[in-house]
Formats: structure tokens, sequence, C-alpha cells
């Protein structure tokens, strides 16, 4: 959602601006504009649509100058029009801001500042927070920034620059992610780091009431009310071909391709094969505050939250701890029963999902120990939790989230792990997790190498406009999921649904023209789920199944079977998983769609 960038130093800025905002393009947005300071005024060029518009806009005319800002925006307040798109300036004309998140008490602002003559051209409230520092500014942007910040509510990620003040720029964050990247004789300023990578590795996290104040040779960050705090320099480990398409068409079928070693990597040091064990020391929780944990709650969005449906399955069953998962957009909003004894779990690939973020905090409050399994080094939620664990699969830049997802069911395996075996779990069992978890990276392989048999099987999908996703027991979850990955980037409507629970409605659906994917690797629940698709054919149904092999019953009954390597039933979603997001991703390639950018779809949701 929404892109940020800043840049003061020698350099023109207004190639570097672009670039940064062509990085951050895989976060989603409809409209773009930059600012540079330009002949002791505020140069700005805005335009609707992709930023290959902008670029348009820009050739021949590119501004001259060297501090400036650009921003992709999200729309929340008014259209995805040219005029709503950041930067906007003040009353004088002689400020300018751009702005993630929302304004809450923008109405209230604005309506005092109609009253006392401003005029006002969007629709949007980043524009009335402009117009408040404004006039609040004295000669000092900073302290005009900080005064407006202390007058506002609601989420922001800022940058603003004065023409009077040539050479700086303030950046403040409340909510939205702010990072400032540290270079030689220039620093930037970003809500990703992956518009930062082009220029350096060094990066200051911003906390939430923090701002910053920015020239080519410093930097300094303070609150809305002292002027000075320190804070740590990170250094940035991934580099920049890791956010580059690296010869694949598309990002997201580059990442369904990395994940035999991105789950690799979410393991790496923390599987103990002698003892039949874990070790996750950033989960900070020690054998006895484990054994007194009673109930766990875990809650995400999206395709974290199916994980977390995963989740949930692997620690009632191997664990026997009661465990809930919640949609973070419901949680705080129901008046939760969270105590001490309960744990939860936020499960966020970006670490920034506002709901996610918010129904962690809500268990904070209510005396929760809170745990984070989140990809994103640094980001909020990482930064909200007690403890976690990071799933260090690498940038995910396709908004469609797809090693993200095994990574996070492999980090919820060995969270299960440390409690099973502290409770239930045997050395023999808990061996042979550890040893079918080392397996999967290849077995995933295996099934990547069969790509070409799915991209055969996308065509079924011709022509069609719903599909239906069955599965059971712990691929009810991966059914979610793949009818998720479907509609987000085809635009295909499809539903995930328990394969017995179908008889219930969905049933009503079927004909000749309806895919219907099953997913029914040879677990617990296999007769179960041979008898649902004998239900699917009786109705004229068009069955794909995803199988282990020799599965003859299956093949005779369905259309197409596409086959996956077995492996403990708990563990199968990781390996199932991956020929639904390859099927999502052909059957969207042959649609024409944007793969990596859906339209209305934003990689990091920072907004309720
Ligand atoms: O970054 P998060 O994991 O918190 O994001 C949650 C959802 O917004 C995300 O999974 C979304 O559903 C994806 N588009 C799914 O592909």
């Amino acid at each position: 959602m929404c892109g940020i960038v800043g840049y003061v130093g020698p350099k023109q800025a207004t190639p570097i601006l672009m670039e940064a905002l062509r990085r951050m393009e895989y976060r989603g947005y409809d409209s773009a504009g930059i600012a540079v300071l330009n002949n002791g005024g505020i140069e700005i060029h805005k335009a609707a649509g992709k930023l290959s518009v902008l670029a348009g806009e820009l050739e021949g005319r590119e501004p001259v100058g060297t501090t400036g800002m650009g921003h992709t925006r999200w729309a929340t307040h008014g259209a995805p029009t040219t005029v709503n798109a950041h930067p906007h300036l003040d009353q004088s004309g002689r400020i300018a801001l751009i702005h993630n998140g929302i304004i809450e008490n923008s109405t209230a602002i604005k309506k005092a500042l109609l009253a006392r003559g401003h005029v006002f051209l969007s629709e949007t409230d980043t524009e009335v927070l402009a117009h408040l520092i404004g006039e609040l500014y004295e000669g000092n942007l900073e302290e005009a920034v900080a005064a407006a910040l202390r007058d506002v509510d609601g989420a922001y990620g800022i940058v603003v620059l004065s023409a009077d003040e040539p050479g700086t720029l303030i950046a403040a964050r409340n909510g939205s992610p702010i990072v400032l990247g540290l270079g030689e004789g220039e620093n930037l300023v970003a809500s990703d780091q992956s518009a930062l990578l082009d220029h350096t590795r060094s990066v200051v996290y911003l906390d939430n009431g923090e701002m910053a104040v920015l020239s080519a040779n410093s930097y300094r960050v303070r609150t809305l009310t002292t002027r000075q705090i320190d804070k740590p320099v990170n250094q940035i480990e991934w580099d920049l071909a890791t956010i580059e398409r690296g010869g694949f068409d598309h990002f997201m079928l580059k990442e369904i391709f990395e994940q035999p070693e991105s789950i690799e990597n979410t393991m790496r040091g923390h599987l103990l094969e002698e003892t039949g064990n874990v070790r996750v020391y950033g989960l900070k929780l020690s054998d006895t505050d484990a054994k007194k944990v009673k109930r766990i709650i875990i809650t995400a969005c999206g395709t974290s939250w199916h994980s977390a449906l995963i989740g949930k399955s692997m620690i009632e069953e191997l664990a026997r701890i009661p465990t809930d998962v919640e949609y973070a957009s419901e949680f705080r909003y129901r008046n939760p029963i969270v105590d001490s004894e309960t744990l939860v779990i936020a499960i966020s690939q970006s670490g920034e999902t506002a709901d996610t973020l918010a129904a962690l905090l809500e268990a904070k409050q209510r005396g929760a120990r809170v745990l984070g399994l989140v990809n994103v080094v640094g980001s909020t939620i990482s930064r909200e939790v007690h403890g976690g664990m990071y799933l260090r699969c690498g940038p995910e830049i396709g908004v469609a989230s797809t090693k993200a997802f095994t990574s996070q069911v492999v980090a919820l395996a060995m969270v299960t792990l440390r409690f099973a075996r502290l409770r239930t779990m045997s050395l023999l069992e808990g061996r042979r997790y550890i040893d079918a978890l080392q397996q999967l990276p290849a077995q995933i392989q295996q099934v990547l190498d069969c790509a070409p048999e799915i991209e055969k099987l996308a065509s079924r999908f011709d022509g069609a406009t719903n599909a239906l996703y069955l599965g059971r027991g712990v691929n009810f979850p991966v059914a979610l999921e793949g009818a998720l990955k479907l509609k987000e980037i085809s635009y295909i409507h499809a539903e995930g649904y328990p394969a017995a629970e179908m008889k219930h409605g969905p049933i009503a659906l079927i004909d000749e023209n309806m895919p219907v994917v099953v997913v029914a690797p040879r677990d617990a629940v296999h007769g179960k789920i041979v008898s649902n698709i004998q239900e699917v054919r009786a109705r004229g149904g068009k069955v794909i199944a995803i199988v282990n092999k020799n599965d003859e019953e299956i093949s005779r009954l369905a259309e197409a079977t596409f086959i996956v390597p077995e492996t403990l039933d708990l563990l199968t979603p990781i390996l199932t998983v991956i020929p639904l997001q390859l099927l999502s991703y052909y059957v969207a390639v042959n649609r024409g769609c944007n793969v990596d950018q859906p339209r209305n779809l934003a990689k990091s949701v920072t907004v309720e």
C-alpha cells in the first residue's frame, strides 16, 4: 500500500525517486507523483494510473534539483485521480507533503482551516495536514511538523519539504512504516527498504511517535516533543538480486520456485535432530513459561490466516493445547477472552498489516504474551511482540503470497514441536517430525519439476467464471488458500470449502462448466474425500485432484490428477499448496492478468 521515498544529496533527485517508486510498485497503488525543490520553488508532477504514465509526463521535462520526494498512492480518501495524488501543497504552495495512512480527525481540522480561509484542491486528508503544517510554519519546518502532528489523530508515515529550507527533509511515523537510508554524502527516507537498496544498506527504523530531520550529510531522530533521541543503525541483509525477477516472467513465479530454499532458510539452525526438538531463541519462551500456556490464539489476515488454521490443527493434534484462530480484523472488536495464560501468535508476512498489529496490541493490553511469526525484519509487528521467529524467506514482491505461506506453516510446525515435546510427544516422534521437515525442500522441488503438467491443467479453466476448491482436515485451509490465490490474481470467483460441507449448499453450483479442485492426499480422511469426489462426479462436475502416487481410486474418478510426494499428514499442506499456487499463476497468465500487481490489491495493507 502507498510507497514513500525522499532523497537529499548531491545527485539529481528525479531519477532516484522514480527508480525507488518502481521498486515499490509491488505494494499496489493507483496514482503517483513527485516533488523536487527547483529554483527556489517546488516542482510537482502527478498522474493517475501506473508509474509509466507519470514517467511519460516527465519525459523531456524532468525537474532539476537535488532534494525531492515521491509517492505511490493507494486511494483511501478520494478517488484515484491526478488531483488526489500526492504530493500535496499547503496554502502558500511552499510546503509539500507525502503521506501513507489516514488522518482520522481530518474533517474537523479541515472545517477549522476552511473557516480561516484555506482553499483545498483535493478530497484528501493529506492535503489537510499539509495546510495545517503550513499554517503553523514560522520559519522552522521541523517545529511546524511536530506541532501539527501533536494535533493529529490517526496513522501516518510522512515526508515534508519546504522551498524555504532547501536541503532538508522531515519525516515522521505513527503506524505507517518509515525507514531512513544512510548514504555517503546523501540520505534517503522510504516506507520500504526495497526503495533504498540501490543506495545503501545502512538503515534506521523510526518507531511510532518519532520524527527525523535529514540533510545530505546528517540526520537526527527526535520525538514530537524532544529534540534528539539515539537510534541504532541496522544493516539490510538481502541484496538487489533478491528483489529482481532473475529470469522469471513474474515475481510470483520466481517466489513459487524459491520455496525449496526459502523453507530451508526458515528452518536453518532451529532443528535439533538428536533431541527431536527445536531451538528458537527468538521465541523467548522458557520451558516453565511454555508449560504454563493453557490456550493459544492465532491471529492473522488473508493467506496468513490460512496458515494459522493449519497451525491450529498441528498444535491441537500434537501438543494438545486448545487453539483458536481469529481474523485479526474481528478480534479486537469483540471483547475477546484473553488472560496471562493465553499465548497469542500473530502471523504476518509484511509485519505491517494494520488489523494484525491492532489485534496483537489488544492482546498485549489484556495481559497475553504475544509471539510474532513475521517475514520482514524490523517491521512494526516484529518490534511490538514479546518474542517470535523471522520467516527468513526473503522479500516477497508478488502481491499474492506464496513462499511466505509455506514458511509460515513450517514456522508453525516448529512452534508446535516446541510445545509438543514438553507435553505429549516422544523423542522418537520428535525425530520423525524433524526428519519429515528436512525432506520437504527436496519434495517441493519434485513438485516444481512437474510445473509443466500444471500449466497444461490451467487450460481447464478457460471460460470458467467460478471454481470450487475442496479439502478436508488440515487440507481444508489449503483449499481456502487455493481459492484465494485464484480469485486474487485471475479474478475468477472461487470458493474453498470443507469437502463434506459442500453438500449443504455449494453442491447446487456444480455443473460441467465449473472446475472442482480437490486436495486429497492419502491421509486419515482419504476414504471420506473419495466419497465427496463421487458426489461431485454424480452431478457432472469436473474434478482436478491433488493426490499421492498410485491413488487409483481417485485417478478413476477425477478428470485429471496431479501427484505430490507423501509426508506426515500434518505437513501435507506444504506440498499440496504448491500445485494450487502454480495453477492460479498459469490461469491468470492465460487470461492476460497482471499477476504481480492484481487490481485493487496492495501488498501490505496498512489501513484498517
Ligand atoms: O503481510 P500479511 O501476511 O499480514 O498480509 C495478510 C494479507 O493481506 C495477505 O496474506 C493477502 O491476503 C495476500 N494478498 C494473499 O495472497
